[in-house]
């Protein structure tokens, strides 16, 4: 299903937004992330003891620097594939007792001196809730039931005690659960069939909710759109455990294929289809089952990744050695890529009626939004801006609004839009947002797919009298293959907008080829008298 719709001879594009006409609030957790056990995330990455910007537990405050400039409000931990090979009891209590271990997932060798505890910690100086991940992989519900009791009993137990013992005496509270990871996928360790996981992550879901029925619970949903399994999974999984569980998840990720630029900057209908067959599988089970409930969707790993080529440089007989925190998937994210995962969160936004959770994989190095040296700085990568830019000005409610313009060619997925857009309205005055404005806040998010001709752009606001372009900004570049290296951090960066203004009530900006656009306007409010 197609966001937009599209008149193929328009030469703008356009939309009227309103304020009755409302999608869902913007949930915080779509601006999600993601930490696990792979390549140099977590060591080297958020956790370097010794590094310059280490703080007494080792975490490299120039990295919690930029994690709280992107704005992430959840972080998902340990994994991922890493986590269906992981004993949690192995990441906690003295560094020195702890065991070192082969990580299959990522070939590699994982010393512990970084667990659940650090973990927490440095959630908690990020700012952050945490989100954990459980392996159904390799073990089950007498594991699931332990760490969520080290976690969030309060004491008097052996495992709450020993989190005491561990030196934190205060439960963690940790509220969203992942029961297991890709449970779908081959590759996973302890792999089942979708009849098998159902059955198992409804009885982890039954214990843990004996623990506390307000607990969160998210069921791996399928690991790709293109998984064969694909709906059947959904439909089974949820036959088993609908009742028991919040959401069920959903991964996504796009790469460029070859030099299909075209093809690669429409990613995101795709991931817009992905997201509404997940929702149709779910209300077929609803409906099945008479249940009023509506299953919302967690996209709790989503980006642009280099896969093909990660893939190619794993094929072949595994390397005889383990490192310890190897360089993978480091790439250097382009602008292209910038505008494909701003596309991306316009998607997430537009369809916050039912995805309220959702975790760009990942936060540091291996896929990640910021980039680290050993010993040396932390960067923003291209796509850092356009995820920061959104979980800052996106707020309040997502506004409905399509798009009408022209259509530009996309390889084999045919004509689309070539503008992509979505505004979302703070009503204000409510004094939450400290330093914010608070009179009416409106906001415009927007992407240029075309790799050839700029189109205009015209938000009719009529519906919000009243405001003034507060800032307008544009990221594009004449190379769109330009990226933010460790010789060039930041080439790439939003700029303020050259052709941005508010006429009227009407907002214009030109948008150029293989561009994000952010234009942010607000109202007088109390303070402004
Ligand atoms: O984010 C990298 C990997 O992608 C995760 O470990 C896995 O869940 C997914 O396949």
């Amino acid at each position: 299903m197609t966001p937009s719709f599209a008149a193929p001879d328009a030469a703008r594009a356009s939309l009227t937004p309103a304020p009755s006409d409302v999608v869902a609030p913007v949930h915080r957790r779509l601006f999600g992330s993601f930490v696990e056990h792979m390549g140099r995330t977590v060591y080297t990455g958020i956790f370097e003891p010794g590094h310059p910007t280490a703080d007494e537990d080792g975490f490299r405050t120039d990295v919690l620097e930029l994690v709280r400039e992107l704005g992430v409000t959840v972080v998902r931990y340990p994994g991922g594939n890493f986590v269906s090979g992981y004993r949690w009891e192995d990441g906690v209590g003295p560094v020195a007792e702890r065991p070192t271990r082969l990580n299959l997932a990522w070939h590699s060798t994982e010393p512990n001196t970084f667990g659940l505890g650090e973990f927490m910690r440095w959630a908690e100086r990020a700012g952050i809730e945490p989100m954990m991940a459980l392996n159904l992989g390799t073990r089950g519900v007498a594991e699931a039931l332990d760490v969520l009791e080290y976690c969030n009993h309060p004491g008097g137990t052996a495992l709450s005690d020993l989190r005491a013992a561990h030196g934190s005496p205060h439960p963690y509270g940790v509220r969203m659960w992942c029961l297991g990871n890709e449970m779908d996928g081959p590759w996973q360790l302890g792999h089942l069939t979708a009849a098998e996981y159902g059955r198992l992550a409804a009885e982890t879901a039954r214990g843990m909710r004996q623990f506390d029925p307000k607990l969160e619970l998210v069921a791996c949903g399928s690991s790709g759109r293109s998984m064969p399994t694909f709906g059947a999974w959904e439909e089974t999984v949820l036959s088993e455990a609908y009742d028991l569980v919040d959401h069920i998840s959903a991964h996504a990720y796009y790469q460029l294929d070859g030099d299909d630029l075209p093809r690669f900057l429409a990613s995101s209908l795709d991931l817009a289809d992905f997201l509404d067959d997940v929702t149709v599988r779910a209300d077929r089970v609803a409906a099945r089952l008479g249940s009023p409930k509506r299953m919302s969707i967690s996209l709790d790993e989503w980006n642009v990744w280099y896969l093909k080529e990660h893939m190619a440089r794993m094929a072949g007989d595994p390397p005889a050695d383990w490192p310890v925190a190897p360089r993978l998937s480091e790439d250097d994210y382009t602008v292209a890529d910038a505008v494909v995962v701003g596309s991306m969160l316009i998607t997430l936004l537009r369809r916050a009626d039912r995805v309220t959770a959702a975790c760009l994989a990942q936060l540091v190095n291996s896929l990640g939004a910021i980039r680290t040296e050993p010993g040396g700085p932390a960067w923003r990568q291209s796509i850092f801006h356009p995820f920061a830019q959104t979980a800052a000005a996106a707020q309040g409610w997502v506004l409905r609004g399509d798009v009408c313009g022209p259509l530009v060619p996309a390889g084999d997925r045919g004509d689309v839009p070539a503008v992509d857009a979505v505004v979302t309205w703070h009503p204000g005055d409510d004094g939450s947002d400290e330093g914010a404005p608070d009179g009416p806040r409106v906001a415009v998010f927007a992407v240029n797919r075309s790799v050839t001709g700029t189109v205009p752009l015209e938000v009719d606001l009529s519906a919000f009298p009243g405001l003034r372009l507060r800032r307008a900004t544009l990221l594009q570049d004449d190379d769109w293959r330009a990226a933010n290296t460790l010789a060039a951090p930041g080439r790439v960066a939003p700029r303020p907008h050259p052709d941005a203004a508010l006429d009227g009530r009407v907002l214009r900006a030109a948008l150029p080829p293989v561009s994000w656009n952010v234009l942010e306007l607000s109202g007088a409010g109390r303070s402004a008298g």
